[in-house]
């Protein structure tokens, strides 16, 4: 069974690993697919860390690796890199990578509750054990929090109409699955953009209850900090959202002063910490998105510890 074809796969591991003997973290290690590459490559003595906030991908990754002692897996957020490299005595890292979002086992697995194309609990957390389902949100909060969850984290313009019917809706029924929300927002939007807007407000729903914006900035900050000199941070994004706020962070760190133009000196103190190694974020060629569609909305950006 495949669980998830790993995307530029060939480019991340080019760009990630520029030492073979080098201390590597890879924070959404999933079904481990990016990093059985870079073990390939990487030599004996090299190590890995990796976290997956899913359990489901944990396990399957415990067993894949049992045999290779260089790598360290946690059922963990990436957010703990600090905490996990203090108690794996790592001072600092070669490489930190991050593929984000959900994997196409999530996606496809009909009990995670990720699709309306399945009947489920209409969950959408990664881990389970963390947070508040997405069904307890929109049975609980007030109708303009549900719509700018809508609209911030999934440009969906039928937000407010969308908002609205949860609210009329769940004062006659409890919201609890996938296929309830599927058929409230069917009531109110046009059957051409049906598709589209479901994947969007399930998106941003998925996107809320996984916190999972704020997550990507405190992994950012924290792992700049971890990366040794001339190591590289490589992040692989699929939601604009998402590649904007590595854009940002990346820009941010490589300044060297962020005083207003019309100081005539400069007094922030600034320091650049980053230089960034990709311009513009490399995307997948035709031939990748052909065989395997997720690589289409794909970017990745990486730069380089100074
Ligand atoms: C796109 S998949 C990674 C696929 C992986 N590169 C592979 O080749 O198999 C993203 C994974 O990241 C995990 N994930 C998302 N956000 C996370 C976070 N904040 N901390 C840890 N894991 C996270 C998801 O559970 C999912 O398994």
């Amino acid at each position: 069974m495949v669980f998830h074809v790993p995307v530029l796969l060939k480019e991340t591991s080019d760009l990630l690993l520029t030492n073979l003997s080098g201390t590597y973290f890879d924070g959404t290690l999933g079904f481990g697919g990016h990093t059985s590459f870079f073990l390939n490559q990487l030599n004996k003595n090299a190590k890995v860390i990796a976290t997956d906030k899913d359990v489901a991908a944990f396990n399957h990754c415990e067993e894949k690796f049992s045999g290779d002692e260089r790598i360290t897996i946690y059922n963990s957020s990436f957010t703990e890199i600090k905490n996990i490299s203090l108690m794996e005595n790592v001072i600092g890292y070669d490489g930190i990578f991050a593929d984000l979002g959900v994997s196409s086992f999530q996606f496809d697995n009909k009990e995670a509750g990720f699709t309306y194309r399945e009947e489920a609990d209409l969950d959408l957390r990664m881990n389970k054990s963390v947070g508040e389902p997405a069904f307890k949100f929109i049975n609980q909060a007030e109708a303009n929090e549900i719509a700018d969850v809508i609209y911030k984290y999934g440009e969906e313009k039928n937000s407010r109409r969308i908002a609205r019917n949860i609210i009329t809706e769940r004062e006659i029924k409890f919201i609890k699955t996938t296929t309830q929300l599927k058929e409230i927002i069917q009531k109110v939007v046009p059957v051409k953009n049906l598709n589209k807007t479901l994947s969007r407000v399930f998106q941003a729903l998925r996107i809320y209850v996984n916190n999972e914006l704020e997550e990507l900035k405190l992994f950012l900050e924290k792992s700049v900090e971890l990366l040794n000199e001339g190591g590289r941070i490589v992040i692989l994004s699929y939601h604009s959202l998402e590649d904007r706020i590595v854009k940002d962070f990346f820009k941010h760190a490589s300044l060297k002063c962020v005083c207003p133009p019309e100081m005539p000196i400069c007094t922030c103190d600034k320091k650049s910490t980053l230089n960034i190694i990709t311009r513009k974020p490399i995307i997948a060629g035709e031939s990748e998105v052909k065989s395997n569609p997720r690589a289409r909305s794909a970017k990745l950006r990486v730069a380089q510890k100074i």
